[in-house]
């Protein structure tokens, strides 16, 4: 186990279960979490399960995240959630940047870094998320993408909030496609992220983030993923909806 950066298994549920579903998942997640737990355990359900989680939570060593937030503090946006509304449900965390809002919805570097900033101003924890889709994999050019989404949308930060930031790198050819990256791919990928947060920050900055990584992680591959010296922990999507399969992959980052 990393003794500077303790690991973090995050459940992001995206636009699956309803309330009474999710109230069961937490509820067998919560009956079965290992009484040791040396890592940090977070579940991101959709926005109208908040309310319910927080509560189930309170006092247990789960916390909550919101899977994304406008950057807005208030107004006329109708169907959206400002970080003060989440702030004051009682929520950590917030997912910000997933491909999912970057290609789906048109998030981009621009808008992202105005979220995290207003997440970070409510007192609110991101997890903010990067990574490359498939061509740019294939033309070898990830690293370059990266870096310029850490550019663009996180390292304008200061030292003090870049520290409560929580990066997920989640390569978009292994999100939900059961093609994981490799453990290799995943720790080169990692490695490189650190390296830039060491010149952009320092290298006490960079030994203390938690780069989280995320796609296809299942119970079987989860080990060896959260093993790499630089994955500090997994963002995990269709495998966290089932509590037996969340469990295993919680043991694999805690064991
Ligand atoms: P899957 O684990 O379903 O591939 O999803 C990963 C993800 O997008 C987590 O945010």
């Amino acid at each position: 186990m990393n003794e500077i950066r303790k690991k973090i298994v995050a459940a992001n549920w995206k636009m699956n279960t309803t309330v009474t579903q999710g109230e069961k998942l937490v509820e067998d997640i919560l009956l079965h979490l290992p009484g040791e737990l040396n890592c940090t355990v977070i579940i991101a359900p959709p926005f109208t399960h908040l309310p319910m989680l927080v509560k189930k939570v309170e006092g247990t060593k789960i916390c909550s995240a919101a899977q994304n937030c406008h950057q807005d503090k208030s107004g006329a946006f109708t169907g959206e959630i400002s970080v003060d509304m989440l702030s004051d449900l009682g929520v950590n965390y917030v997912i910000i940047g997933h491909s999912e809002r970057r290609q789906l919805f048109h998030e981009d570097n621009e808008i992202i870094k105005l979220k995290l900033d207003a997440v970070l101003a409510a007192g609110l924890l991101p997890i903010f998320c990067c990574g490359e889709p498939l061509d740019i994999r294939e033309s070898e050019t990830q690293n370059i993408f990266v870096h310029q989404q850490l550019e663009e949308s996180l390292f304008h930060l200061h030292k003090d909030d870049f520290a409560k930031v929580c990066i997920a790198y989640e390569p978009i050819w292994a999100i939900g496609t059961g093609v994981t990256a490799s453990p290799e791919q995943a720790q080169e990928m990692h490695m490189f992220i650190r390296d830039k947060i060491a010149i952009r920050y320092n290298k006490f900055v960079s030994e203390t983030t938690r780069i989280l990584y995320g796609g296809s992680i299942k119970a079987d591959n989860a080990k060896t993923l959260f093993s790499q010296d630089d994955v500090d922990g997994g963002l995990v999507g269709g495998a966290s909806l089932n509590s037996a399969g969340f469990l295993d992959i919680i043991r694999a980052a805690c064991g």
